[in-house]
């Protein structure tokens, strides 16, 4: 039995668009979530003529998606055995994060690793993983490289920091996307906004490696705000326009703003293709995201309705 175990990331500078092969359309830099992560488990079947999942958290497309990424790695290494899959979430589905960027991480370790073991060949490097990870599920590819990553078209790499943070996530509502990913990743072409895109991705993502060098804690949340903004916006100018934010969201960010005007510090702020509010705090700062949600009562907010509350990770 092989097993591999890879962490979720959440982008500052936002993966949207792609080409062939989710080459992307532009720059992108991550944060791995340490506690959130898959575990996938492969054993050999020497009694099934197919890959089989022994366990059942996942859709029937998304089982699809899953065996389709293992049959290519299994082609790309001449292997013809077939495995039984387990994969497990040390997140409830209902979190909110996406499952794709680890799962699909967790699955090329594990396959890689299972097929080199039995052909008795080497493992091939993190990066040559990554690329291939990044055909089943593009942000996939990040989650080789923690706890900061930047991705530009083929190439995922390592990119060292010296800022440590604390990932905390306001979940505003745990239903299922009307609009998955992959569809924002189509429909945005149509938006006119995405003509300088790439540029903007670009001059954000120097700009906040700098901040970030630089302990420019405020102008990194400045320029986070700003890129999740346009990517929000390129889903609500594209044909037909579609988008995420809900009134608790607008609610959560707007608290947000104001605590950073009252206290001249708080969180990076991101959202991802979806209404839930992720915060990176800097470390040591436990007492201002104390004060943070003692101010706000975030778990008190009545305007979450009954199909809404808070969860707050890795306090
Ligand atoms: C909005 O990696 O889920 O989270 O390549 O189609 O699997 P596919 O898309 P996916 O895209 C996630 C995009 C995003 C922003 C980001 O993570 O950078």
């Amino acid at each position: 039995m092989w097993t591999a175990k890879a962490p979720s990331n959440i982008a500052l500078i936002k993966y949207m668009g792609k080409q062939e092969k989710n080459i992307p359309c532009n720059v992108s830099l991550s944060y791995t979530l340490d506690n959130f992560f898959t575990e996938v488990q492969l054993n050999l079947n020497g009694k099934s003529d197919s890959d089989e999942f022994i366990n059942d958290i996942l859709s029937e497309n998304e089982k699809n998606r899953f065996l389709n990424h293992l049959q290519y790695i299994k082609d790309l290494l001449s292997f013809n055995g077939y495995f039984s899959i387990r994969s497990m979430n040390s997140f409830p589905k209902s979190a909110g994060i996406a499952s794709s960027a680890s799962s699909f991480a967790a699955l090329t370790m594990c396959a890689f690793k299972a097929i080199s073991d039995v052909k008795g060949i080497k493992m091939p490097s993190q990066e040559y993983m990554s690329s291939i990870s990044r055909i089943g599920s593009g942000s996939s590819c990040r989650s080789f490289f923690s706890p900061w990553c930047i991705w530009r078209e083929e190439e995922s790499k390592k990119i060292d920091l010296p800022v440590e943070v604390e990932h905390q996530l306001i979940l505003i509502n745990s239903g299922k996307k009307n609009i998955s990913s992959s569809e924002a990743h189509r429909r945005v072409q149509s938006s006119l906004l995405m003509k300088n895109r790439p540029q903007r991705a670009e001059f954000r993502c120097e700009k906040l490696i700098s901040a970030l060098k630089s302990g420019k804690w405020h102008e990194a949340y400045q320029i986070c705000w700003e890129e999740f903004q346009d990517m929000h916006a390129l889903f609500e100018t594209s044909s037909p326009h579609f988008g995420y934010i809900l009134p608790a969201t607008l609610d959560a960010l707007i608290k947000i703003r104001k605590f950073w005007k009252e206290h001249n510090d708080g969180p990076i702020v991101t959202l991802d293709a979806g209404p839930n509010v992720h915060l990176l705090w800097k470390k040591g700062s436990k007492e201002l995201h104390k004060s943070f949600y003692e101010e706000y009562d975030f778990q008190k907010f009545s305007f979450f309705g009954s199909d809404c509350n808070l969860f707050i990770a890795n306090l």
